[in-house]
């Protein structure tokens, strides 16, 4: 009886965890090892990552805090994705050169343009601190006391790290707090940009096609690394020189099979894997739907005035998509849990947790957890409805009460921390509207701001409807607003935010856009934020506990630590899958997709005629295959957002793609990987050389990487 619970148990996880997985690099030997070469790796443990010897993770960069890249040459050129660049790109960009538009290639050194405020951070080396970490903790310490002794541990333990003087060193915990993880780094300031392909190549089918396969996006996009002269990180000079690596990665030419093995190696912001199935069933189920909904009708809205009118379209295009990315991995997302029955799977695990717990006799210590989980859901769920309903309508999309919300931090500045504090932020503010008017349209954000009003007033759990919502005529707010606040442009709100303290709060203080978003502001920080916080900490407390226990009850399973932005290797295959019945997509894309998709002067579509030479001529060099030019491709990589430009790798560790994204039907993997239909997006890295070498000429650049055939016997 006995062992047939566990048996079921050791199913249920198999099934749910077989592959998938973001693993520390450092902790790759044995069970990860063996699986990884039982789907072909040829490598070791330590060829991925070691600490005397040069190892993949060498080649691994954290790129800007957000996306990852890798070295590809001797001279520190570093690969990303152009979507990750984008923000670089567009700054180095004018009417005369618009670099988005047309693409830019450094042809000398001397042509690369420098970032500023650019990182790009490397791993030295990373240390298990967790005996450390919990020095002096007892089971008997309230949850506050143990934190505050770690984090005194942690303060210390960093303090007397060993390490060079021109290295940093962060700790992040892992497994809900249930392991520490000491990370010594070198953060590379002088990064500067050598390529990237046009729009037309690097974003090509942008909102439509995001999200999906098949794909044919050429999304990448040329940096270097540049240090001192003695090899070490800088900031800017121009007598810096190229950083040389320890290790880059050779690049493959001879491309991929279905079934060959992959591995992506990279910076994954964040998965929450071991969710109870109450909190899946919320957030697919009930704040998905709510966000879904704001999004779905502010897109619409702007939509419609940016095909009428080319000055809102240009205002709003990257507002547009940083929107409608989300928008639309939540559609993904809550769609995927309800098609693989996660919240059941979920559910079913549970129980068999529970039955588990009283035969080893653990009720004491874990009896407890899922009705503690179940309580404290149901309680923070309409809290967690309203701080959503706030965070989409009030401090994102209506983009006037947006502003307002930055406005009420300034007057909470002066009130809580008195004049100096004040003018500082009055400053920064300034700077910031600047830059916020310069895409603003009061006509389209008033549209928006009528149907969102509505949607909020209607829908945010009654306990948090601010009084001015109401029983309001919300027309009539908004022609009210629209007409009479001055925060519909930047010379109205620079003249509210001028003069003495006391002048900006009896200006401010009398304009209606402002009383209606500081009302919905302050009862934010008043009724929301609070109860939120603190129901958000009672469920981490209890997620730790629950983590430690599925640790301790099945110390033979796979299970991977949450994903928190640090390196982590994730394996598979490339493999093809199906996404309904009777249809199989196939693994791999092909420029002649490319020339299937092509709609002319469409500003998804369009391609760009060199390429449509190129693809009559057949002129793909060595990079393309029978006649064709592939151009991405997908595989059973455990990937999330933070992956953006992860290098794919092959059995031997030379470079054959780069990661950008992941399909619809298997975004839920956040919550739930499904192996059947969880797809990474890769760009084919024979596309990349193709455009670099082919469409833009830039020949010096794949003169300085290392080109392999590792399938070629000689
Ligand atoms: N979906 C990818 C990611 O999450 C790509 C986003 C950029 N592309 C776009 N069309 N918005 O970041
Ligand atoms: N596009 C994502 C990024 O910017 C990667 C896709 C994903 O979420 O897996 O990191």
């Amino acid at each position: 009886m006995k062992l047939l619970r566990l048996l079921i148990l050791f199913i249920v996880f198999q099934v749910s965890a077989q592959q998938g997985g973001m693993w520390i690099p450092s902790m790759l030997e044995g069970k990860n090892e063996k699986e990884m070469q039982s789907l072909g790796m040829k490598m070791t443990a330590a060829d991925i990552y070691s600490i005397n010897n040069s190892s993949l993770k060498d080649a691994v960069i954290h790129f800007n805090g957000g996306c990852t890249s890798e070295l590809i040459s001797s001279r520190a050129l570093l690969l990303t994705n152009h979507h990750c660049g984008y923000g670089a790109i567009q700054s180095h960009s004018s009417v005369d050169h618009d670099y988005l538009k047309d693409g830019f290639w450094a042809m000398t050194d001397a042509e690369e343009l420098p970032n500023p405020g650019m990182v790009a951070t490397l791993i030295v080396r990373i240390d298990d601190i967790t005996n450390k970490a919990f020095e002096g903790i007892s089971d008997s310490m309230e949850e506050q006391e143990k934190l505050a002794k770690i984090s005194q541990n942690l303060e210390k333990i960093q303090k007397e790290v060993v390490k060079e003087s021109w290295q940093d060193v962060f700790v992040k915990s892992i497994y809900h707090g249930n392991q520490y993880l000491l990370y010594v780094t070198e953060v590379f300031k002088d990064i500067r940009l050598v390529g990237a392909p046009p729009s037309s190549v690097g974003k090509f089918g942008s909102d439509t096609d995001n999200w999906m396969w098949p794909r044919h996006t050429g999304d990448f996009s040329l940096f270097r690394i540049y240090a001192s002269k003695d090899n070490k990180p800088a900031t800017y000079s121009k007598d810096n020189v190229p950083y040389i690596p320890k290790h880059f990665l050779p690049i493959s030419l001879d491309g991929i099979a279905e079934g060959d093995f992959t591995m992506v190696f990279g910076f994954p912001g964040r998965t929450n894997e071991y969710l109870p199935a109450i909190a899946v069933d919320q957030l697919a189920n009930k704040l998905n739907p709510a966000r879904i909904e704001i999004r779905d009708t502010a897109l619409k809205i702007v939509d419609s005035y940016m095909r009428k009118d080319q000055q809102i379209k240009i205002q709003y295009a990257s507002k547009y998509a940083s929107i409608a990315n989300h928008w639309k991995k939540w559609i993904g997302e809550s769609q995927g849990i309800q098609k693989s029955g996660a919240v059941n799977i979920k559910k079913k695990l549970e129980s068999d947790f529970n039955k588990l717990v009283a035969e080893k006799g653990l009720q004491n210590q874990y009896g407890t957890l899922l009705p503690d989980f179940n309580r404290l859901y149901k309680e923070i769920e309409d809290v967690s409805l309203a701080n959503d309903y706030w965070s989409e309508v009030v401090n994102r999309n209506i983009e006037l009460l947006s502003a307002t919300v930055m406005i009420y931090q300034l007057e909470q500045t002066y009130e809580k921390k008195g004049t100096q504090a004040f003018e500082d932020a009055r400053e920064k503010l300034s700077k910031r509207l600047e830059g916020f008017y310069k895409n603003y349209n009061a006509t389209v954000d008033k549209a928006v701001f009528e149907r969102l009003i509505e949607i909020y007033a209607n829908n945010i759990p009654r306990a948090y409807l601010s009084k001015s919502l109401s029983n309001a005529d919300f027309k009539k707010l908004a022609d009210d607003i629209y007409k009479k606040s001055k925060l519909t442009n930047f010379e109205g709100a620079s003249s509210l935010l001028s003069g003495t303290p006391s002048e900006f709060i009896r200006k401010i203080n009398k304009d209606k856009g402002y009383q209606l978003g500081k009302e919905l502001t302050a009862d934010f920080y008043a009724n929301i934020n609070p109860k939120f916080v603190k129901t958000s900490e009672q469920i981490a407390t209890v997620q730790k506990v629950y983590m430690k226990a599925l640790l301790e009850l099945f110390p033979d399973e796979r299970i991977f630590p949450d994903a928190n932005s640090t390196l982590r290797i994730t394996y598979g295959k490339v493999s093809g899958y199906q996404p309904k019945d009777a249809v199989y997509y196939n693994p791999v894309s092909y420029l002649d997709g490319i020339m299937e998709k092509y709609i002319p002067n469409d500003y998804e579509f369009d391609v760009p005629q060199k390429l449509i030479e190129l693809n009559k001529t057949k002129d793909f060099g060595s990079y393309g295959i029978d006649g064709k030019m592939p151009v991405c491709f997908i595989g059973t990589n455990h990937t999330t957002g933070g992956n953006s430009g992860s290098p794919a790798i092959d059995a031997h560790g030379n470079l054959i793609g780069l990661n950008f994204d992941r399909v619809w039907e298997g975004t839920m993997s956040d919550l739930y990987y499904d192996p059947a239909i969880s797809r990474n997006i890769m760009v084919d890295v024979r596309y990349v050389l193709f455009i670099v070498d082919k469409y833009a000429g830039a020949t010096r650049l794949i003169e300085e990487m290392k080109l392999v055939h590792p399938k070629k016997k000689n």
